[in-house]
């Protein structure tokens, strides 16, 4: 008998170990302020093989936290996913007011979709606190795919700065190096909390920034969508009805597809040779009159070094050689984006 154990025990030992080896699910931690392209985002993590969404935090962005928290517990509901924690975290920006963009994503926040009441209930631990012990409890095995303000990333960093590099690789929806989404400069994610975004761009770990240069070159149109409705279910018809609104909004701008931000993250954190994300050091205005929010990216690598010089005719700074800046993003500047809307729309349609 022992020795029959034993052999169990090494064969059971050795799969956990093959299993380890090639990579089992990867464990996620989805930060989001739900939200119509959040949704999008969600239903296509939570149908990806390749991922273990282990949480979602709440954050406040796209409509308040309350509305968020509410929006995350019927998703999961409705995806019989009960055993994700959602916990709702920060009640606004470190220093501004918040700006709910109700007018983008409908006044419930899900293209006012009415899901069914939540069966799930609410983790009661703060979401940065949450992030922080799950990453304590998983070192070097969380990807957060942050898909919101990045509020709630920050605080984590600030309350245990030990978190970042126990943390496997972050993946945000935020940012342009091509021009703001809220105005000239910014995009919504950044300029609902700047500040947030500086400390998350500086922290020192490994960050993917999924930005509008490449949301904007991803638009799900109706064509994609009619696979929805020829493969009904409970997610893909909700699925149907978000997209449905959302290009119904875009088409009223002049435009044939809705941009897939908060997707293409997750799709870049499933599959990074969708992209192509050159590394670049990033830097988020806080102050400027026409730029705060803006994700400042030095694509050169480098400073000019300007040194005072006193000369007869007068004090001025030369050029006098050029300083080496550190990259702490991959910025993603060039996307497959058709490849990418065949997958959401293959893992999505049906369920
Ligand atoms: O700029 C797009 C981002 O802002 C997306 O995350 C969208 O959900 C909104 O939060
Ligand atoms: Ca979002």
């Amino acid at each position: 008998m022992l020795r029959v154990k034993r052999g169990c025990v090494a064969f059971l030992m050795l799969g956990l170990f093959a299993r380890a080896a090639i990579g089992g699910p990867r464990k996620v931690i989805i930060d989001t302020d739900p939200g119509t392209d959040d949704a999008m985002a969600i239903m296509l993590a939570l149908n990806s093989p390749e991922f273990d969404v282990r949480a979602l935090t709440v954050v406040p962005g796209n409509v308040t936290a309350a509305q968020g928290l509410e929006n995350a517990l019927r998703m999961v509901s409705l995806a019989d996913r009960c055993d994700i924690l959602v916990a709702g975290g920060a009640q606004h920006p470190l220093f501004q007011k918040l700006v709910t963009a109700e007018f983008w994503h409908g006044k419930n926040g899900l293209a006012n979709v009415e899901l069914p009441p939540s069966k799930c209930k609410k983790d009661p631990r703060w979401g940065p606190d949450l992030i922080i012990e799950m990453v304590h409890a998983n070192p070097h095995e969380i990807t957060l795919v942050p898909i919101g303000p990045l509020t709630n990333i920050a605080l984590a960093i600030e309350k245990d700065p030990s978190i970042v590099p126990l943390v496997k690789e972050v993946v945000i929806m935020g940012g342009s190096i091509t021009g703001g989404n809220v105005n000239a400069s910014a995009e919504a994610n950044i300029a609902n909390d700047p500040e947030a975004a500086q400390i998350v761009f500086q922290a020192g770990w490994p960050l993917t920034m999924v930005g509008l240069d490449v949301g904007d070159k991803t638009l799900l149109t109706r064509k994609h969508i009619e696979a929805f409705k020829k493969n009904p279910g409970p997610v893909s018809d909700f699925m149907y009805k978000v997209a449905d609104f959302l290009i119904g909004l875009s088409e009223k701008f002049g435009e044939t597809g809705t941009p897939m931000y908060d997707p293409l993250a997750v799709g870049v954190a499933l599959d990074s040779t969708l992209v192509k994300a050159p590394a670049m050091h990033v830097d988020v205005e806080t102050r400027g009159e026409f730029t705060r929010g803006e994700t400042v990216a030095n694509r050169r690598g480098a400073n000019e070094r300007n040194v005072l010089h006193h000369f007869p005719d007068g004090d001025r700074y030369v050029i006098e050689g050029l300083d080496k800046v550190e990259p702490n993003a991959k910025v993603c500047t060039e996307v497959n984006a058709e490849k990418f809307l065949q997958m959401f729309v293959s893992r999505i349609q049906g369920k």
